[in-house]
């Protein structure tokens, strides 16, 4: 009936809803993720991104130092010259903050007049020089007529026991500090001693523990690991995990090669292509990473995630054949994003590949290796975060 030129125009119709569909989505994650006004992270993604550091410093003993920085006056410049001017300076600030800083330092807009800001690697005392030169920016920084009032800043650095929730509220209580003694400068907490330690469980201290282990025996594996768990948790959070749930899911992304440290050295390290019953050893890992992690009380749901996340939705996968729903949500979502790190990372035997080359093979995949649905939530995120990337937060 329809000529093959108006076949196609039928696909393109079908097509395009589909398209802007996505492109909303895309739009809706980065919404989420910055706000709107400075571009920089929002309140909510900027809490996500300060747990997930302060995890990665203490699993690797790594320094990391949080300030908050408030501008002086703010209601009053508001009052004086009106909400869009203001709005206008706020981008400002945002902008120098942003350009004084270094390239892997977070910075979120936490409040309306207040930034955070997470400097890796760095410990409080360290932090001090750079942070004094920025509040020195800050009080030139202008829009138009009118001229920001200077800032404040509370900073603290993590130390031992320290939770993301320990962190900020030390970080508030030392801006408390610069702002009680007149504003204009930057203040180090004391340290945390005085305030409430959120007790590490025992699973907690274990799965660190293994962490390490791994990291150890294969450095590749355990930085590997490091990548998938926050897209895992990403992923997990877009198709509306529950905390607990995200939760599971990022210990089980931690984990799911913990089953590698059993391999021998010569396969696991080998530089070319296994010979079959190599390939039969290496596919034991996800069994004996199970096996490892159900000696642990409170780790079975993960323990289960980890059997299974070389399952594929079309039954294809190891060590079950499991399909669909039958595989564990977690380890349908790791195995994608396990995919995604491994294209795009270098390896002995070949060079790391872009990251749209990662993103059609997840697409060609989704259905036969992978869980569509879950495709879609990591893709989703993945765009976000390169997004995120592009604006330097
Ligand atoms: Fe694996
Ligand atoms: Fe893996």
């Amino acid at each position: 009936m329809f000529g093959r030129g108006s076949q196609d125009g039928l696909l393109e119709e079908v097509a395009r809803p589909r398209q802007r569909v996505a492109e909303l989505e895309t739009e809706r994650a980065r919404d989420l993720r910055l706000d709107s006004l400075t571009g920089l992270l929002s309140p909510r993604a900027f809490r996500g991104r300060l747990s997930e550091e302060v995890e990665r410093a203490r699993r690797y003993r790594r320094a990391l130092s949080m300030a908050i920085i408030a501008l002086a006056d703010f209601a009053a410049l508001e009052l004086r010259h009106g909400f869009r001017a203001v709005d206008e300076l706020l981008g400002a600030v945002a902008r120098r903050i942003a350009g004084t800083t270094r390239a892997h330092d977070l910075i979120g807009r936490i409040g309306h007049a207040e930034f955070g800001l997470l400097l890796p690697d760095t410990a409080g005392q360290a932090a001090l020089p750079a942070l004094e030169r920025l509040l020195v920016e800050l009080e030139v920084v202008g829009e138009g007529a009118i001229r920001a009032a200077g800032a404040s800043m509370g900073v603290a650095a993590l130390s031992r026991g320290m939770g993301p929730e320990t962190l900020l509220a030390s970080a508030r209580l030392a801006l408390a500090r610069a702002q009680g003694v007149g504003g204009g400068r930057a203040v180090l907490a004391a340290g945390a001693e005085h305030l409430a330690e959120p007790a590490a469980t025992p699973q907690h201290d274990a799965i660190e523990a293994l962490a390490v282990a791994l990291l150890e025996r294969d450095r590749y594996t355990g930085e590997h690991s490091e990548a998938v768990i926050e897209m895992s948790g990403a992923a997990a959070r877009n198709l509306g995990c529950s905390g607990a749930e995200v939760d599971r899911v990022r210990s089980a992304a931690l984990l799911h090669d913990i089953g590698k440290v059993a391999i021998p050295d010569d396969i696991l390290h080998k530089p070319g292509p296994l010979t079959d019953s190599e390939w039969r050893l290496m596919k034991e890992h996800p069994v004996i990473g199970e096996r490892i992690l159900r000696v642990l009380p409170g780790l079975g749901t993960v323990a289960r995630i980890v059997r299974h996340e070389h399952e594929h939705w079309d039954g294809g996968g190891y060590p079950d054949g499991l399909a669909g729903e039958a595989i564990p949500l977690g380890s349908r979502i790791i195995i994608a994003a396990d995919t995604y790190h491994a294209i795009t990372s270098d390896r002995p035997y070949r060079a790391a590949k872009p990251h749209d080359v990662a993103v059609e093979e997840l697409t060609r995949c989704a259905g036969s290796q992978f869980d569509p649905k879950v495709t879609a939530a990591l893709i989703g995120h993945l765009y976000g975060r390169r997004q995120m990337g592009a604006l330097r937060v």
